[in-house]
C-alpha cells in the first residue's frame, strides 16, 4: 500500500458496510450515535451563498435552483469532511513530530478530536462517499502536510489553516438551516480553538530559519490566491446546471455575488490570524505582495 507515505489519507478508502471494525469504532466515539441522521441537500439556504442576488439563479425554474443548491451544499459539506480526514493523519504525524510528553498527549488528543468530527460529518454525508476531484485546495493541503518542516507545518496548518476554520465553522453553524448539524459544527469549536492555540504557542517559541520562511510565503501565496478569486465552486455549480457560462456571464454573477467583498473579508481575517504571531517579516513580505487584496470579478474569470 502506498498510504504509507501518505499523511493526508485524501483517498484513504471506507471499511465495508459489514466490516467489525465499524462496530468497535462507533462504541469507541465518544457519542455512540450511529443512527443517521435525515441527510438533505439545503443545509445553507441561497442567501448563504449570495445566490439570492444573482439575476440567472433568481430566473431559474424551482428545480434548478434546488440543484445548483444541493451541489453548493454538498461541495461545502465535502471541504469539512476531507479537512477533518487530513486532520487526523496531521495530528498523528505531530504525536511522532513531538518534544515534551505534553505535546504528545495534547496531539494524540487532538487526532481523536478530528476523528470524532470526520465521523460526525460523515453520517450528513448521503451514502456515496466523497470522491477526491482533485480540489485545488485540497491537493495544496495534502502537499503541505507531507513536509518535514515541523515550523512550516505549525504555521501554515495550525496558525492560518485552523484559526480560518474556526470562524469558517462558526459561520455554518450559525447559518445552518438544519439544527442536528449545526450542532455537529458547534461542537467542534473548543477544540478547533485549541489546535489553533497550540499551533500558535509552539511556532512563537520555534526560531524562523530562512528556508522554512520561503516555504511558508510560497504555500501562503497560492492558498490566498485561492481566496482572491472568490467562489469558483459557486460559478462552477451554477454553470453544471444551467449550461456554459460565457466569461461575461461569470463576471456579471461574480458582481452580483459581491465577490470583492466577500473575499476581502476572508483575507482580512487571514491577515488577522498571522498578526499575533511572531511571523512579522512573512506578513510584511505578503502585504507588499498583495496577497491580501482581493480581486475584481474580471480578475477571477480565465
Ligand atoms: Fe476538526
Ligand atoms: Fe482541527
Amino acid at each position: 500500500m502506498t498510504n504509507i507515505y501518505n499523511i493526508a489519507g485524501l483517498d484513504l478508502p471506507h471499511a465495508a458496510p459489514d466490516n467489525r471494525l465499524r462496530r468497535i469504532l462507533t462504541a469507541a466515539l465518544p457519542n455512540h450515535s450511529d443512527n443517521s441522521p435525515q441527510q438533505q441537500s439545503d443545509y445553507w439556504d441561497a442567501k448563504f451563498f449570495n445566490l439570492h442576488q444573482v439575476q440567472i439563479f433568481q430566473q431559474a425554474s424551482i428545480a434548478e435552483q434546488s440543484a445548483i443548491l444541493g451541489l453548493t451544499n454538498r461541495s461545502l459539506l465535502e471541504e469539512s469532511y476531507f479537512i477533518e480526514k487530513v486532520g487526523v493523519g496531521y495530528m498523528a504525524k505531530m504525536v511522532l513530530l513531538a518534544e515534551t510528553v505534553e505535546e504528545r498527549m495534547l496531539y494524540a488528543m487532538f487526532s481523536a478530536d478530528e476523528a470524532t468530527h470526520l465521523n460526525q460529518i460523515t453520517n450528513f454525508l448521503s451514502e456515496s462517499e466523497p470522491t477526491n476531484s482533485n480540489d485545488p485546495f485540497l491537493s495544496l493541503l495534502a502537499e503541505v502536510v507531507e513536509s518535514a518542516d515541523k515550523t512550516v507545518l505549525l504555521f501554515v496548518l495550525q496558525v492560518v489553516l485552523e484559526g480560518w476554520g474556526l470562524s469558517h465553522y462558526r459561520r455554518l453553524a450559525k447559518e445552518c438551516r438544519h439544527p442536528a448539524l449545526a450542532e455537529v459544527f458547534a461542537s467542534f469549536l473548543h477544540a478547533e480553538a485549541r489546535h489553533h492555540s497550540t499551533g500558535t504557542t509552539l511556532f512563537n517559541q520555534t526560531p524562523l530559519s530562512a528556508d522554512s520562511q520561503a516555504t511558508i510565503l510560497d504555500v501562503l501565496a497560492k492558498f490566498l490566491f485561492m481566496v482572491q478569486v472568490g467562489p469558483q465552486n459557486v460559478l462552477s455549480a451554477i454553470e453544471q446546471i444551467k449550461g456554459h457560462l460565457t466569461r461575461s456571464q461569470k463576471i456579471q454573477i461574480l458582481e452580483q455575488l459581491d465577490t470583492e467583498t466577500h473575499s476581502g473579508t476572508r483575507l482580512q481575517l487571514l491577515r488577522s490570524l498571522m498578526q499575533p504571531t511572531s511571523a512579522k517579516t512573512i506578513l510584511q513580505i505578503l502585504d507588499a505582495q498583495g496577497a491580501f487584496a482581493p480581486l475584481p470579478p474580471h480578475q477571477c474569470v480565465y
